[in-house]
């Protein structure tokens, strides 16, 4: 037999071409693509499905403690399950550094919660909460070199955020060591204020959250983040964009020629701020931060991720259950919004939403879809060309889909341990029916083949577009 597994009759697509040619695996990768492929060990029958590369998920929170008695519900074992059956095969999540803790350890702590768990290949962004003397000018480099090259900073939340200065010193190393650095950009005195005098005035339910961060919040932010970025002429990527203004300030920098990337997510495209509104706590379910908006915001949005000024688009999964003592009801079921775990999960909807909404509504091209859901994030935390794409050479990671098959999100169809999904009874079309991992089914048609602890954990490389403009030219490979 000449592969180990052939993929025959569909039509793939990357983020440059859609064409028919069966896909020839071998060794856990792809070894060929045409017509007619001799035969493999096994084989499966594309035809009427689309084989896309693996969804690559580039923003998910599994297993993260959060500082009060509140609990993430998903592990590396539910939260890499629940991607896998929405089309997703390698997910990055954060390795968070609690302040006074050394960076080092925080990874040691991530790669424990995650042994034995994973069932798809997964990377970690670091979290740099505490930029000491010591981060700065030893453990960050090196754990860059050891292939942890993106990293996440916070403008806003106590236990997280840095200052301007402390921003500036993380910039510089990444600039000088060639890292991604995501930025969550929200004001965050703007939103203390704000918060005090909505409690002054008893403005405490869910929907408040929304109004405690607003738009100019996270403009100001961006437009700080950008500027902060220009000075040390590094790349940032602004993670979970929301609104009209900060795409504004993304589009005027990238207007400046200066290397700003951007990444947006699901609830910002199908959600709005009535979400967290209605009667009682429900409105909960849909709080995360920066908040979801409006229509008009939606459009804008919508525009950014056909137009370009969206380079990712991610889930931001964050999962907490609505019940229960651990989730959105830690401090009680009439909690005020400031005590409510920020967050919502969707790594298994991320796919399927855009999928249906933008591929199937017209609003976006098929190679589009796979440049922002797979091959751009692969590209921007240096996991590509291994993953991300269907090439010779590439992981056989691949979802097979049903771009017929009507399906109606609910929570039981879910794989994840939350106990809602902010998206029930959406109607979408097009869905992921098989994903391979390495070759290796890892679900399909439902059920899940794969056992925990094969999903193998990836050392990064540097990302081509974490290098700064004035950087030297790259030597070529020839
Ligand atoms: O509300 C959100 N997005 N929670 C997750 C943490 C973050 O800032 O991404
Ligand atoms: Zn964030
Ligand atoms: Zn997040």
């Amino acid at each position: 037999m000449d592969f180990d597994l052939v993929i025959r009759n569909g039509t793939v697509a990357t983020a440059s071409d859609v064409f028919k040619a069966d896909v020839g695996v071998r060794g856990g990768k792809v070894a060929a693509l045409g017509e007619n492929l001799a035969a493999g060990r096994e084989e499966i029958d594309a035809a009427n499905l689309l084989v896309l590369p693996g969804g690559v998920d580039g923003h998910v929170h599994f297993d993260q403690p959060t500082g009060d008695e509140s609990e993430m519900a998903d592990d590396f074992l539910s939260g890499t399950r629940s991607a896998a059956f929405g089309g997703t095969t390698t997910v990055l999540p954060f390795a968070c550094q609690a302040k006074g803790q050394s960076l080092r350890a925080a990874v040691e702590d991530y790669h424990r919660r995650a042994e034995g768990k994973p069932v798809i290949d997964y990377a970690f962004h670091l979290i740099v909460t505490d930029p000491t003397e010591q981060v700065l000018g030893q453990e960050l480099p090196a754990l860059i070199r050891d292939g942890y090259t993106s990293f996440k900073i916070y403008m806003t939340y106590d236990a997280l955020k840095l200052n301007d200065r402390q921003i500036l010193e993380v910039l510089d190393i990444a600039r000088t060591e060639g890292a991604m650095v995501m930025m969550h950009a929200e004001n965050a005195d703007c939103i203390a204020w704000l918060t005090d005098k909505l409690e002054r005035a008893g403005q405490t339910a869910p929907f408040f959250h929304g109004v405690s961060r607003p738009r100019v919040a996270e403009r100001e932010a961006t437009h700080r983040a950008i500027s902060l970025a220009e000075l040390v002429d590094v790349p940032i990527l602004i993670v979970h964009v929301s609104g009209a203004d900060a795409v504004e300030q993304i589009r005027w920098a990238q207007g400046r020629g200066l290397r700003i990337y951007a990444e947006t997510c699901p609830q910002y495209l199908f959600l709005t701020a009535d979400d967290l509104g209605g009667d009682g706590f429900e409105g909960a379910k849909c709080i995360c931060s920066p908040p979801p908006r409006d229509a008009a915001n939606q459009r804008v949005i919508w525009d950014g991720l056909t137009g370009g000024t969206f380079q990712v688009f991610s889930s931001d999964h964050a999962p907490f259950r609505y019940d229960g003592p651990k989730g959105k009801k830690v401090a009680g079921e009439k909690a005020p919004f400031r005590c409510v775990p920020n967050g919502i999960p969707g790594v298994e909807t991320r796919l399927p939403l855009l999928f249906s909404e933008g591929v199937m509504k017209g609003r976006m091209e098929l190679t589009k879809f796979v440049e922002l859901t797979a091959t751009n994030p692969a590209r921007m935390y240096g996991l590509h060309p291994r993953k991300g794409t269907i090439a010779v050479g590439a992981d056989a990671d691949i979802a097979l889909w049903d771009p017929s098959r009507t399906v109606t999100i609910t929570n039981d169809l879910l794989h994840h341990n939350v106990d809602y999904t902010p998206y029930e009874g959406i109607e979408v079309t097009g869905w992921p029916v098989a994903t391979l991992s390495r070759g290796e089914m890892v679900c399909r048609d439902g059920a899940l083949l794969a056992s925990p602890g094969r999903g193998a954990f990836l050392p990064c490389g540097l990302p081509a577009p974490a290098r700064p403009k004035g950087a030297p030219a790259p030597v070529l490979p020839f």
